[in-house]
């Protein structure tokens, strides 16, 4: 009895010595551990070897910041992936006894293509190896944007030796490379405002879990924010003078960004969501912003949320307008992207507008959807024009509503929110390149029910949430309730009976957080980690190498990565009671490992 529990406890002893515990988040795609046991890790001077022997501040910043990360916090892995019956606290120190490895000083990074610009497509893969013997850490990377990747990995690799030290637990060898060039997240400024610091902090989440992209829908209908030279006015329409962003703001943001290897996609709406900041250069430029948004009557609605407001498209003035703004911006934002909106056109709206009823009158046989080809017309060749490198993105809407134009260009790059599968398999058909944004699965805010007041929806001395009149097209009044989990994201097969040319249109994938609900003091427990499944659902996928969903594993990861995230500062919420990070798979609703495919 005595003797077989301690052949049990040595068994589980050498099960957690020759297993690592540390969890990288994105999984890399192709990452193998030695089992010669622990490396001792020095302090690490990098040392950049580039084919055309440049220097480069960006990645030598990157270096600083992850040695100041590793030696600050001497990670210890929160959330380990061992399995269910052999999980201890860590550190054990048990793994320590073996070490005979050459200590690691030094990072050795080579570069081949070190001016390579951070724009789509580039080439983010690296590869980093750790042998027993090497005394240093060898990276080889393409481009500066791959070896900041790598940097993100050892950071989250070199871990506590539980004696005040550093080590890696084991050689390793990673090849690593995303699947999808587009990983982003949106955040909105113009429902509420989002300060510097705060929109900092999401960059800081995103380079840490290699997203690449942070669309910032600028404006809205409510608040114009950005300070703008060529029309002073607008601003008048921010919430505050205080909530407002400089050109030198702007230019902030993105070059934080970019020095994390984040581009910076510019999103002014247009022409649906348009009312602040354009009404001040003139009025007429902005059919129905005084209407009563809902009328009481939906049919009537002239907007799908207050305030009311959209560019009028007949209005010459109009375009002198949008091109002015769009210059300006395209003048700050130095990515080759820009997002000119376009989604949730509202026909009601454009009722108020004299030069666009008289234009209907003018042509008995002209619907909205030769209204929104005239947008698409006039505006496309002002988006243009910004230069050959431009490449427009639009929402869906354009393309794809009851008021969609009846020709949209195809190399006009489409994000798609409604209809899961169905709107992808259609736009993909059609040729367009799209990013998936499906509101089913990947919009960050909703489930918080609704943001309108004066709701008699919720005067009602019963649960609610079943009720047709309640459902507003979601439950609780959130019209894309419930709320989207870690999982509901992470398990999203968005290419789902593509066929492979179809497949090849789809760019990434991007998780919108619309701000309605979300200001500073929430931002990031909505974001955080939600969008960390995201980031490794376009980074390495969502499946094993036998093409089992490997869910179950990522729970894990993300517990770990919440953790993480928290110590460098990105105020991620809670997924699970601590216990369930404890306690490896404790907290799982089956037994069976399989059971999600
Ligand atoms: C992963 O890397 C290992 C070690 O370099 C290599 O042997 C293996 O073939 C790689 N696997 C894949 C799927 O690339
Ligand atoms: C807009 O400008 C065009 C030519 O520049 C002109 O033909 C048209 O009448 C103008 N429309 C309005 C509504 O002012
Ligand atoms: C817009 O005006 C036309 C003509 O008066 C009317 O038939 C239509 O119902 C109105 N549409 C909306 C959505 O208000
Ligand atoms: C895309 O959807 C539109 C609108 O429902 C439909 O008319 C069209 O046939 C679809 N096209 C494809 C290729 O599925
Ligand atoms: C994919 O295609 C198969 C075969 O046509 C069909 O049975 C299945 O429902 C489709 N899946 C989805 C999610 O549309
Ligand atoms: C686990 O779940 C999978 C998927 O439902 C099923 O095929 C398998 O039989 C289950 N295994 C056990 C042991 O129940």
């Amino acid at each position: 009895m005595k003797f077989s529990m301690v052949v049990g406890a040595l068994s589980a002893l050498v099960a957690t010595v020759s297993a690592v515990k540390v969890n990288p988040l994105p999984a890399p795609r192709n990452i193998t551990w030695g089992s010669s046991g622990p490396i001792s890790v020095q302090e690490l001077s990098l040392r950049t070897t580039d084919a055309h022997g440049h220097t480069h501040d960006i990645v030598n910043k990157a270096w600083e910041r992850a040695w100041a990360a590793i030696t600050s916090l001497q990670w210890v892995p929160a959330a380990t992936e061992a399995s269910i019956s052999s999980f201890q606290p860590f550190p054990t120190g048990a793994g320590l006894t073996k070490r005979s490895a050459k200590p690691i000083k030094s990072v050795q990074l080579s570069l081949v293509d070190g001016d390579a610009d951070l724009q789509h497509g580039v080439d983010e893969s690296y590869t980093l190896e750790v042998t027993e013997s090497a005394g240093s850490v060898k990276i080889h990377a393409q481009t500066v944007w791959g070896a900041l990747h790598a940097f993100t990995t050892l950071q989250q690799i070199i871990i506590s030796d539980g004696k005040g030290g550093l080590m890696i637990e084991e050689p390793v060898h990673i090849q690593d490379a995303p699947l999808y060039p587009y990983r982003g997240i949106m955040i909105d400024t113009g429902r509420n405002f989002i300060s510097l610091p705060k929109i900092l902090e999401q960059i800081d989440g995103m380079s840490l879990s290699k997203l690449n992209v942070l669309h910032w829908h600028l404006d809205d209908s409510q608040s114009w924010p950005m300070h703008m030279k060529s029309y002073p006015e607008m601003t008048k329409d921010a919430y505050s003078p205080r909530e407002t962003y400089s050109r030198e703001d702007m230019l902030n943001v993105i070059a934080y960004a970019r020095s994390r290897g984040v581009r910076v996609i510019p999103e002014v709406d247009m022409p649906g969501h348009s009312s602040s900041g354009w009404q001040q250069i003139d009025p007429k430029i902005v059919a129905c912003a005084h209407s009563w948004w809902s009328n009481d009557d939906y049919t009537y609605h002239t907007a799908v949320e207050p305030n009311p407001g959209q560019l009028d498209i007949i209005y010459n003035k109009t375009y002198e307008a949008v091109r002015n703004v769009y210059n300006e911006l395209s003048g700050i934002f130095s990515d080759n992207w820009f997002h000119t909106g376009a989604d949730e056109l509202q026909p009601g709206c454009y009722n108020f507008s004299t030069y666009i009823t008289e234009w209907f009158l003018e042509d008995s046989s002209r619907t909205y959807n030769d209204l929104a080809q005239y947008w698409v017309d006039h505006a496309v060749p002002i988006f243009r024009a910004a230069g050959s490198h431009r490449r427009i993105m639009m929402w869906e809407d354009i393309a794809l509503s009851t008021e969609a134009a009846h020709d949209v260009p195809k190399d006009i790059v489409l994000q798609t929110w409604n209809n899961g599968l169905t709107n992808i398999q259609n736009l993909t058909a059609r040729g367009y390149d799209i990013v998936v944004s499906s509101s089913d699965f990947l919009y960050l805010d909703c489930g918080h029910g609704g943001a309108l007041g004066n709701d008699p929806r919720y005067d009602v001395m019963s649960n609610p949430d079943g009720s047709v009149n309640f459902n507003y097209g979601g439950n609780g009044g959130s019209w894309c309730a419930p709320y989207k989990t870690w999982q509901r994201i992470y398990d999203y097969d968005f290419l789902t009976n593509l066929t492979k040319t179809q497949a090849k249109h789809v760019l990434g994938a991007e998780a919108p957080l619309w701000s309605e609900q979300i200001d500073d003091v929430t931002i990031s427990s909505q974001m955080w980690p939600r969008a960390a499944a995201l980031a490794e659902l376009v980074w390495s996928g969502n499946r094993d190498a036998h093409g089992n969903k490997r869910t179950t594993l990522l729970t894990q990861r993300l517990l770990n990565f919440r953790e993480y995230l928290v110590a460098n500062g990105v105020m991620a919420t809670a997924l699970m009671p601590k216990y369930c990070l404890q306690h490896p798979h404790a907290c799982d609703l089956y037994y069976n490992q399989s059971v999600i495919t």
